[in-house]
């Protein structure tokens, strides 16, 4: 495959990276496809943070002393975990037999037609189970908590979707397990905080603050600081001090290294001209870039597009767009672009989007962003419905409307690229959750 690359990949880090040939690639991914799924191959070098956890100046630990030796731990408990084969497999069986991977890169036609696009290929991480791509991270965090020693694992949920999966890994591999939630995401996402405590997890509700993502994510932080010792916090997007994004980056990787299996294993799927996915905090969109900037060489890299929470519009005052609208700052123990007041004070984000209202994103974001590798544009809430309804019934597939952001990226991509692009697309999960929201807003009546 011409365009996946023999030479090195843009990197922060100090140490040369080293990208694999064509036919490497093409041995490798035999190779997973035999015995494993598509964890990345420790042959193929990712952008790599540097020793203190920094992606070009994005990123590092801004946390308390105290906190500082759990981080160690984790690193080195992270690092030994993925080295591990036993690991390794034991996660693999779990992601094909428990989750559903590898989740199909399914051609959408008549979308495609309707965008003014040559192909669209969805990348269904709404058909895993518990229906988005949560389940990939928090599946890798409770295993590598459970090798670690600690039977009770914290986390902070927006949608509800990164709680219900760390409920769903908890309850499967027999762990204790609290689920920081703000109040009013606990209204917006009722049925999944149904679904966390039927499966015996504690729901924490957070009423500071707006009540949604951010504040839970500062609760949870909080919590984790006193009781580290016997605690694992799963964290639930890539964000967060230093190891953390580039462990949520390396489990949820899957997603693009299955596109890139697609593409060498099956001719009928071309090289994209572009791949899109949502931003939040960025895991499903660094799970799906990151490996395309690991295999590519920059000259050959697909268009690589992300799509924030532009809310109400980046003007109103009620958004979400952390990269469009915010500067560099320090929140929840890292240093990215940040919505926030002139004296850095993070600012309340809004998206009708429970799982994108987050003032801040992951810094391997802020990196790629500074460095030209993806570019990031904002939708509002009002094109991201439009983008739901267009979906839903030109595909019979209801999308989270997280994962509408990005699809509302379409239409302005068929005119820029033409009737002949190939676009790929990440729908990070199902629209189940959101039916109450759509339904009072009478979508389609
Ligand atoms: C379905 C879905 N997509 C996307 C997101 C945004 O998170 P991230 O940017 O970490 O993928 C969420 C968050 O809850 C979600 O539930």
């Amino acid at each position: 495959m011409s365009h996946l690359a023999s030479q090195s990949p843009t990197s922060p880090s100090t140490s040369p990276a080293s990208a694999m040939t064509a036919d490497a690639i093409q041995a490798a991914a035999t190779t997973s496809s035999a015995a494993l799924s598509f964890l990345p191959d420790d042959q193929v070098r990712y952008p790599q943070a540097d020793e203190e956890g920094y992606f070009g100046g994005f990123g590092g630990r801004y946390v308390p002393e105290t906190v500082i030796p759990a981080l160690q731990e984790l690193e080195a408990g992270f690092s030994d975990a993925v080295s591990d084969p036993a690991f390794v497999g034991h996660l693999d069986g779990l992601l094909r037999d428990y989750v559903g991977r590898p989740s199909p890169l399914y051609r959408a036609d008549r979308l495609a037609a309707a965008s003014g696009l040559g192909a669209v290929y969805l990348k269904r991480e709404d058909l895993n189970h518990t229906g988005a791509h949560k389940i990939n991270n928090a599946l890798g965090q409770c295993l590598l908590a459970q090798r670690m020693g600690k039977n009770r694992v914290i986390a902070e949920t927006g949608a509800g979707q990164h709680g219900v999966a760390t409920a769903t890994a908890a309850a499967l591999l027999g762990m204790e397990c609290a689920v920081y939630m703000g109040t009013e995401d606990i209204k917006r996402q009722a049925l999944n905080v149904y679904k966390m405590r039927l499966l015996g997890a504690e729901v924490v509700p957070v009423s500071d603050g707006g009540g949604t993502l951010a504040n839970a994510v500062t609760a949870a932080l909080r919590a984790w600081v006193a009781c580290v010792e016997e605690t694992f916090y799963v964290m639930g997007s890539a964000v967060g001090p230093h190891p953390y994004p580039s462990i949520v980056r390396h489990f949820q990787s899957v997603i693009g290294e299955e596109m890139i299996a697609s593409i060498e294993h099956d001719p009928d799927v071309p090289f994209p001209d572009a791949v899109v996915a949502c931003v939040g905090g960025g895991s499903n969109a660094i799970g799906t870039f990151a490996p395309f900037v690991a295999h590519c060489d920059r000259a050959h890299l697909p268009l690589l597009i992300g799509a924030e929470a532009a809310g109400l519009g980046v003007d109103s005052g009620k958004t979400g767009a952390s990269i469009t609208k915010g500067t560099p700052g320090v929140l929840h123990g890292f240093y990215s672009y940040l919505l926030q007041d002139e004296i850095g004070n993070p600012l309340e984000a809004y998206s009708i989007s429970a799982g994108l209202d987050y003032p801040g994103v992951g810094p391997e974001h802020a990196y790629y962003h500074d460095q030209g590798i993806v570019r990031y544009v904002p939708v509002t809430d009002d094109e991201a419905l439009e983008a739901f309804l267009l979906c839903t019934r030109s595909e019979g597939i209801i999308p989270a409307i997280e994962s509408a952001h990005a699809l509302a990226v379409l239409p302005a991509l068929g005119r820029e690229l033409g009737s002949g692009a190939v676009v790929f697309l990440t729908v990070s999960g199902r629209g189940d959750k959101d039916m109450d929201i759509v339904r009072e807003r009478h979508l389609g009546e």
